[in-house]
């Protein structure tokens, strides 16, 4: 018997695609960059020895995150956490602003560049021109070797394993977890983080995978309502995405998600900016994603939706588990589990890329190799 073997079938491993085997692939993906980095209750980043004992990080007194697409969106998520955890003042710009933005950088602004694919070529030459400026850079990446390690002080990898399809979805979580142990690190280091401060977070962090694994296990089962979902959704024409807080780069990367796998126009907001022009554009036929878990600015965000509901707009929201008062301003909802607010994109990321998939299989898209995209963009 002739054993029919498709080389590209098995390393899919049983997935019709390599996007949604990477989406499941987050909690194995998320407990590698944690692994060895929480031990015994305590945060260990030993990336940073070396840049510590240069003193390089003693008189920080800003910190720039540089990077593109996805990455910059974790570069957002950075702002908030090191902000919070470490008090540093953090601006976080796209890579190929910053270069042309004449940047005020020197020995006291630590860079921080994010690029999964370590080649991204303004995200280089951003990093590179703030080195000549005497900039410490930490680099942040999945792939050993890259170019981006080259240029920098201390490289986090985020140990997520291969990503095959065009857009970025187990490195996108795993990035972000790099980056909150780089911001409870630094906040440890400026004596901003007590010991059970510290050991909350950890604890939150560790159990982050099964979370993941829990909406996953969810959605491939048979009371899965997100597939359902992105089939009614998939002639959409336009779809916009709301968010607060750490709620906002979600919104971004959600929206993201979607228009580079189905090429349906989306896009995201500040959920507090829409009243200010873009609530205009809403319609019956727009839908609206509203990130709405459980957060310091929820009241406000769920206050945010009802302008929306207002103009008949059909609501889809991300919610925590066990919030029954969202039905009420749903159309539709995704549930995740309950997590502290700052972990909260980890998990509300996460049914936003199952939608996005099923929308773009829905439309008969090429969603491991989306048109005019490439994985990594080498070029400027
Ligand atoms: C993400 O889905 C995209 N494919 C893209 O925005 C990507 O994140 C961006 O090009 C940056 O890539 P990098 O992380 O490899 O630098």
């Amino acid at each position: 018997q002739i054993i029919d073997w498709d080389a590209e079938a098995a390393e899919k491993g049983g997935y019709p695609h390599f996007v949604i085997k990477e989406i499941n692939e987050q909690p194995d993906a998320l407990r590698r960059a944690l692994t060895g980095r929480i031990r015994d209750g305590q945060l260990h980043l030993p990336e940073m020895e070396r840049i510590e004992h240069a003193g390089l990080l003693n008189g920080i007194q800003r910190i720039i995150v540089v990077a593109c697409g996805t990455s910059y969106h974790v570069g957002m998520l950075a702002k908030y956490a090191i902000e919070k955890w470490a008090r540093i003042p953090v601006e976080a710009i796209t890579a190929a602003e910053f270069r042309y933005s004449d940047p005020i950088v020197g020995p006291e602004t630590l860079c921080i560049a994010i690029t999964q694919s370590g080649e991204t070529a303004d995200t280089l030459v951003g990093i590179r021109q703030a080195r000549e400026h005497g900039a410490p850079v930490i680099a942040i990446t999945n792939i050993v070797s890259s170019a981006i390690t080259r240029l920098a002080d201390a490289v986090l990898y985020l140990q997520a394993g291969p990503e095959i399809g065009v857009v970025a979805t187990k490195s996108f979580v795993s990035s972000v977890a790099v980056l909150y142990l780089l911001g409870l690190y630094l906040g440890q280091e400026r004596g901003r983080i007590n010991p059970e401060q510290m050991q909350e977070f950890l604890e939150a962090l560790e159990i982050l995978p099964e979370q993941i694994q829990q909406i996953l296990d969810h959605a491939n089962s048979e009371h899965d309502t997100i597939e359902p979902l992105a089939r009614r959704m998939a002639d959409l024409k336009s779809i916009m995405f709301i968010g607060r807080g750490v709620g906002y780069p979600t919104a971004l990367e959600g929206a993201l998600k979607l228009k580079e796998i189905s090429y349906i126009h989306a896009e995201g907001f500040p959920a507090g900016e829409l009243k200010h022009g873009s609530i205009a554009l809403l319609d019956p036929e727009t839908p609206l994603v509203g990130i709405a878990t459980a957060s310091h600015v929820y009241e406000k965000v769920l206050s945010n939706i009802q302008e929306v509901r207002a103009r008949d707009a059909h609501v889809i929201v991300v919610a925590t588990a066990g919030d029954e008062r969202i039905k009420q301003h749903a159309n539709d909802i995704m549930y995740v589990p309950a997590t502290l607010e700052m972990f909260s994109p980890l998990l509300a990321s996460v049914p936003l890329q199952l939608f996005a998939y099923h929308v773009a299989v829905a439309r008969n898209c090429n969603v491991d190799q989306p048109r005019n995209l490439a994985k990594s963009v080498t070029v400027e």
